[in-house]
């Protein structure tokens, strides 16, 4: 079993020390920035948005890897590529045209996600699925952070991992919300690639050396 990618989330950070909290990020073994974007509307809460992601990225040496959850998110996607982003995930249930969207970020030059709620059948992914460079997968609800973990998600990381198989694919798998070092493990048995990690991390006494226990589970 591959040790895990690993995409603290900004969004529990603290806003007044963006510098510093990216600069602890720089010098641990982080391997992406999550960034999350909530629009009030697709989502019951509001983020921040494209000037606070270039203020992200001015201090990152790590790629920012953006989950939108907005409606129409074909209006903004150029913008956030401007502002920084490597990685933008759509969420599922946010695009009545998905295959445009993934269209859209292939041209854009990014990576291309799709975020799936916890409600949303994994199977509707499959005609898409070589169209997709990573699945996040919500593992709660989305729209806020701090939520405790929905412990159907192993068996539906699993579920998407012999999808990918099966289709021969490339997809990475991202797991998203409530991730500690109690489910790590179990995720990444499951077959799961990335996690993200956002209060489990910014509310550690000592985030590097969290970020560092969850690379090496
Ligand atoms: C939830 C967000 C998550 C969240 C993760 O809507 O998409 O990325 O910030 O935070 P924790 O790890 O605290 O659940
Ligand atoms: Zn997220």
């Amino acid at each position: 079993m591959a040790s895990p990618l690993i995409a603290p989330s900004v969004l529990a950070s603290d806003f007044s020390r963006i510098k510093e909290e990216v600069e602890m990020l720089n010098a641990s073994q982080a391997d992406y920035i999550h960034i999350d974007i909530m629009d009030g509307v697709f989502v019951p809460n509001i983020s921040f948005g494209i000037p606070v992601t270039a203020a992200f990225n001015k201090y990152a040496q790590k790629p920012l890897d953006v989950h939108l959850m907005i409606v129409q998110p074909e209006k903004y996607v150029e913008d956030f590529v401007k502002a920084g982003a490597k990685i933008i995930s759509v969420h599922y249930e946010a695009c009545p045209h998905l295959h445009r969207n993934l269209q859209q970020l292939k041209d854009l030059g990014v990576g291309r996600g799709v975020a799936i709620n916890p409600h949303t059948p994994i199977e509707h992914l499959r005609d898409l699925i070589h169209d997709i460079d990573m699945v996040c997968m919500m593992s709660v609800n989305p729209g806020f952070g701090g939520q405790k973990f929905i412990e159907k998600t192993y068996d539906r990381v699993a579920q998407l991992r012999k999808l990918i198989k099966e289709e021969g694919a490339a997809t990475k798998i991202e797991i998203d919300g409530g991730v500690n070092l109690n489910n790590a493990p179990k995720l990444m048995a499951a077959g799961a690639d990335i996690l993200v990690a956002g209060s489990f991390v910014f509310n550690a006494k000592d985030p590097i050396d969290t970020i560092a226990q969850l690379k090496s589970v």
